[in-house]
């Protein structure tokens, strides 16, 4: 069964019904497994496999360096905005790179002797670290200075008067640490405990410092079931990119981006098309394209000469903060330009993947988009809330906020940086709202909890993994009455007691 079929949609009918998340409820059907048995792993790429297939998008109020860790750590992925000079969506791409190999921090942050403890103490506030390695001018390792020595330290005095020296200094080889390319965290943590430190610092052969390894990193590697990986071990991280900005596409290639996502309103733009092209020949990564949201725009992609071609990111107009069906009248909703998207694949038997972007609210509307053949979703409003997003937390009557904003929004238009996708360069009008969003804490507790959520809907499907939740997912058209029952009623939630209390 084609996926736009299960949606009631026909091939060839000029007028469509284009059904949404809400308008729809997932079929149960027979199973033999429980939820934790699940498998809801998806390729993104034929290089990568994400363990929790979420993908946040590439906004300035979702995702940079600390969105990005977060998810990989987690087992999903971050994609940076692009919102901003090319130089600092390539830091934030190192920054993301660097943070650790498998529990080793490579090329880490160093200093030199005579830096100025000022310096330093304005590098560990601004980069989040606590120690750095001291390195003189052949490259040799001479010190290390943590928090703890510059805390009551002269800020002026230079970093070797106060720095732990060489001869005190706890190393180790990296070959005594690394079995077949795998950490022995246990001995680490041996070393780490037995030498009373927090940071142990890691030579070659030739005693020359090639990373560094944290207590820190050693306890979340071993909290971390899942940890998004490319082929050296480093985080995955994905980076937008203008389909006209060769420049940016080559430079963040350079740092080793795994996915370079192609981030434009109407992805059938031929120029877009064209630019990208030529783009695909010059970099190693692998693409994502979009935004598409119809079989006719998969169709003029899928045939495009796009190297590496790996991914189509759809939807247009589903956003929570998309104003652009509002003020155009254009737009597919999410559910089914991802079921029509997914079917055009399928014909051309292209190895693409499907990304449903936009209109997300939670977890049951994840499971819906997936149903219709999506490998993995990206979610703005989802993770806009949380403590890894970059923006500001406000109180709005006490109760915490974050703000959130389209990139077509005013504020961002205004800031003009994004010059090619919706601001007043090419377009006169704003696509897009700013407002607020709820709070909700860590991201990681988010994707565990969603990640759960889904696993509960593939033991509900009976589906083993993502391509039997392609195949036996069947949906039913729900009426307003049933969408109402579908959510709890009549009964007054917990979280209003307190409402009520004071009311009375
Ligand atoms: P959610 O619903 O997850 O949607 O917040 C995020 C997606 O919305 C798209 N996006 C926009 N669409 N005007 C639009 O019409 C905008 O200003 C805008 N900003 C982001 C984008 O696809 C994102 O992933």
């Amino acid at each position: 069964m084609r996926f736009a079929e299960k949606l009631g949609m026909k091939y060839n009918n000029a007028f469509n019904e284009h059904l949404s998340f809400d308008d729809v409820s997932l079929l149960p059907r027979s199973s033999d497994l429980e939820p934790s048995e699940a498998d809801i792993s998806a390729w993104i790429t034929p290089e990568h496999l994400l363990a929790i297939p979420f993908i946040s998008s590439p906004m300035d109020r979702v995702t940079e360096s600390e969105m990005c860790i977060a998810l990989a750590r987690e087992g999903a992925l971050g994609v940076l905005h692009r919102n901003n000079p090319m130089q600092v969506e390539v830091d934030m791409a190192k920054k993301v790179k660097r943070e650790e190999i498998s529990g080793i921090i490579r090329d880490p942050l160093t200093v030199t002797p005579d830096t100025p403890i000022s310096t330093v103490i304005r590098i560990m506030r601004e980069k989040n670290i606590s120690g750095l390695p001291v390195i003189d001018k052949s490259d040799n390792l001479v010190g290390i200075i943590t928090n703890r020595d510059v805390i009551a330290a002269n800020p002026d005095s230079p970093v070797n008067k106060e720095m732990t020296p060489k001869e005190k200094l706890v190393t180790t080889l990296e070959k005594d640490i690394l079995e077949n390319g795998k950490l022995n965290t246990e001995k680490v943590k041996q070393l780490l405990h037995f030498h009373r430190i927090e940071k142990l610092l890691v030579l070659n052969e030739l005693k020359k410092l090639t990373g560094l390894i944290t207590l820190k990193d050693i306890k979340r590697l071993e909290d971390s079931p899942y940890v998004s990986r490319d082929s050296e071990g480093r985080l995955m991280v994905g980076a937008s990119i203008s389909p006209f900005d060769h420049e940016r596409a080559i430079r963040l290639d350079l740092v080793g981006v795994d996915i370079l996502v192609i981030d434009i309103a109407h992805g059938m733009n031929v120029k877009a098309i064209k630019s990208v092209e030529k783009i695909s020949k010059d970099v190693n990564s692998w693409i994502m394209y979009g935004n598409i949201a119809t079989e006719e725009a998969a169709e003029q992609v899928i045939t495009s000469d796009i190297n590496k071609l790996a991914s189509l990111r759809v939807g247009l107009g589903g956003g929570s903060i998309c104003q652009t069906t509002q003020v155009t009248g254009v737009g597919v909703t999410t559910l089914s330009a991802t079921a029509l998207v997914a079917d055009a694949v399928q014909e051309h038997d292209a190895n693409i993947s499907i990304v449903a972007d936009g209109g997300i609210r939670g977890s049951g509307d994840l499971a819906k988009a997936i149903g219709v053949g999506a490998s993995a979703v990206m979610c703005g409003y989802l993770f806009s809330g949380t403590d890894e997003a970059p923006s500001e937390k406000v109180y709005i009557r006490g109760v915490p906020m974050k703000r959130y904003r389209g990139m077509a929004s005013p504020s961002a238009i205004r800031e003009r940086y994004a010059v090619d996708r919706y601001t007043r360069g090419t377009k006169e009008i704003a696509e897009g709202i700013e407002g607020v969003v709820s709070y909700r804490g860590s991201v990681r507790t988010l994707v565990r909890d969603l990640a759960a959520a889904l696993k509960a809907t593939y033991g509900y499907v009976g589906a083993r993994n993502t391509k039997e939740m392609w195949e036996k997912a069947r949906y039913a058209k729900r009426t307003m009455v049933g969408v109402r029952e579908g959510l709890p009623h009549d009964v007054i939630p917990e979280t209003q007691f307190q409402d009520l209390y004071d009311t009375f």
